[in-house]
């Protein structure tokens, strides 16, 4: 069985002193829930607020993004070693809005991976089609393609440590969400994919989450699908009540 895991993506959204009072607001919601593994990933800037608000709790932080090297000459990046002083447990890597708005592509999206496992972070790696490929027909090669060259070079015995996002670009933000369908569809031919990467005890273990509009309405149907772990929650996550609503769905 694979223990749910729900983290929310507050993408550009909450200072310092918002982001800590959320952060508490959301710890309060959900005390005394278990069996679900739990994250936020606040703004760079609010990493070390939070991480004072959340010491010791089971929410755990995640960053929004990561780059791959230790330290040096690269303006406005964050280092792996800086998110494991601040307490980042996870690190978001390939978020459709980095790869459409940044530039980022699939080689440095796998650097990146390659460097949060080398340096204990768990990365949760993001891939989903826009509405051409889906409307195409080519969702399933589009996604295949993503995951594989994201994971490429990964070792089989750090396959646990790895989280995947689906996250169809039309449903993200848009308030339209995949069907519990759609979604099931995709996922399940992602684990199938990290079965031919690792094998399939591997691909068993490892969480795929879902995301694009998750909200406490719909979050029901789509854990309830087979290959459905959890989900990556953007504008449901800025909301205390709504956001630990979504959690205890998925318990
Ligand atoms: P929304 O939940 O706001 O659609 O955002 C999803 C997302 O991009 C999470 O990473």
């Amino acid at each position: 069985m694979r223990r749910p895991f729900v983290a929310g993506n507050w993408k550009m959204n909450k200072g310092p002193k918002e982001a800590a009072a959320l952060a508490g607001q959301i710890l309060s919601e959900i005390a005394g829930v278990n069996n679900v593994d739990i994250a936020i990933a606040p703004v760079a800037i609010s990493l070390a607020s939070v991480h004072l608000v959340l010491q010791n709790t089971n929410l755990k932080m995640a960053a929004q993004n990561m780059f791959y090297e230790e330290s040096g000459a690269y303006t406005g990046e964050l280092s792996p070693l800086m998110l494991n002083e601040i307490g980042c447990k996870y690190a978001i890597i390939g978020h459709s809005e980095r790869r459409q708005i940044f530039g980022e592509d699939d080689e440095l999206i796998n650097r990146k991976t390659r460097a949060a496992i080398s340096h204990g972070i768990q990365p949760i790696v993001c891939c989903g089609e826009t509405l051409e490929e889906r409307e195409s027909g080519s969702t399933n090669d589009k996604v295949a393609f993503q995951v594989k060259a994201a994971l490429s070079g990964i070792r089989m015995e750090d396959a646990s440590k790895i989280t995947v996002a689906y996250e169809p670009i039309w449903a993200i933000g848009t308030g339209r969400t995949a069907s519990p369908e759609q979604a099931q569809e995709v996922h399940a031919m992602i684990r199938n994919l990290l079965a031919e990467i690792f094998n399939s005890a591997a691909a068993d273990q490892i969480r795929i989450q879902y995301g694009g509009s998750v909200k406490p309405a719909n979050i029901e149907e789509l854990i309830a699908k087979t290959d459905i772990d959890g989900a990556l929650v953007g504008g449901a996550s800025l909301k205390a009540d709504s956001f630990a609503a979504i959690i205890k769905a998925c318990v």
